[in-house]
């Protein structure tokens, strides 16, 4: 199988490589900490038993997918033969430009460079590249191997052809490609998060609601539709001739809750000393790590639940 190098070896890098492996390809992990790479692939080798146990690894087993992966010192070798490069180093712009330097010069002009950046634009820190036309973003959700949406987002340099090339790449990978036509800040999920977070914020400064039960609403409420449709798909079905009945339903409703969300939101001070007083209520900070890890555990069970339903019942 073709070769997929790993660029940054931390959280996301590790993640990225168990979708990768998973889907047969050789995965050449690389990271500037010479151990990092070796402890990802430590780190696989405990989830890869997890993820068998939920029928996640395509019916193969722990110790056909693990030889897949190689911890590599020298970063030439890792991008030797790769047709991607997954970049996954921490978002800091100045460190993303130097590293893209170095890897413009060693990768194959025609290899793609991916970036998994949360929210630094590709044209930040690809516009002064040899090969620039091969770079875009392939943004994640934390962990890749369990939640299948990732933002593909082209710099205005990109070529159809990288975009193409990688929008594949996800599918074989069993991801599901948003591509995107032109950057822009936080992409969608994030500003689609941003803007649910904003409003969250709104009502606990405003004392409407506590912090848990605004959590409730999204947990108990809203978020039960998401897990398997998005916001159109959603009033689609919600008003009896589909979203055109529901916008002359509801859109006079909603504008009046919009003239109310003009200003900016306080996300720090007081409100903040209330939600995180209400967090660590309910999670002491030593129990946080714990409680990622049962978190992971859900969502593997959500993961396989959702594929043994659309084997049954269809997407
Ligand atoms: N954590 C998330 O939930 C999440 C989700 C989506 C995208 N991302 C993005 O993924 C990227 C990596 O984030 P992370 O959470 O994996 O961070 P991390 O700190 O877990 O991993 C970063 C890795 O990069 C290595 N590194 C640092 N400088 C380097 C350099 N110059 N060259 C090579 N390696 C270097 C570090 O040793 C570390 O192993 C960021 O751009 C982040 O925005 C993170």
């Amino acid at each position: 199988m073709p070769k997929i190098a790993i660029v940054g070896s931390g959280f996301i890098g590790r993640g990225w490589a168990i979708s990768y492996a998973r889907a047969g390809y050789d995965v050449s992990l690389w990271d500037r900490e010479t151990s990092a790479p070796e402890a990802a692939i430590g780190y696989i080798a405990e989830v890869l038993g997890d993820l068998a146990a939920n029928d996640l690894l395509n019916g193969q087993t722990p110790d056909e997918v693990l030889p897949r992966l190689s911890a590599e010192g020298d970063l030439a070798a890792a991008l030797d033969g790769a047709v991607h490069v997954q970049e996954n180093v921490p978002e800091i712009l100045e460190v993303k430009r130097d590293l893209y330097t170095r890897l413009d010069d060693l990768a194959a002009p025609t290899t793609v460079l991916a970036s998994s950046t949360s929210a630094l634009l590709p044209s930040r820190f690809t516009d002064h590249l040899k090969h620039r036309e091969r770079c875009l973003v392939a943004h994640p959700i934390n962990p890749p191997y369990l939640i299948k949406a990732v933002e593909v987002v082209p710099a205005p340099w990109t070529s159809a052809a990288a975009m193409e090339q990688t929008r594949l790449l996800m599918l074989e990978a069993g991801q599901s490609p948003i591509m995107m036509t032109k950057e822009i800040d936080g992409f969608i999920m994030n500003r689609m998060q941003g803007a649910l977070l904003e409003e969250a914020f709104r009502l606990v400064a405003g004392g409407y609601a506590s912090a848990e039960d605004v959590d409730i609403g999204i947990r108990e409420g809203l978020a039960a539709r998401w897990a398997f449709m998005g916001p159109f798909e959603t009033i689609d079905l919600n008003a009896p001739s589909g979203v055109r009945d529901y916008v002359g339903r509801y859109d006079g409703m909603f504008a009046n809750m919009f003239e109310q969300m003009k200003t900016r939101a306080d996300w720090s001070g007081e409100v903040l000393d209330r939600i995180e007083e209400d967090r660590r209520q309910r999670l002491p900070a030593d129990k946080l790590e714990e409680r990622q890890k049962w978190r992971d555990r859900r969502l593997m069970a959500l993961a396989a639940h959702k594929r043994s339903e659309e084997e049954k019942t269809g997407k």
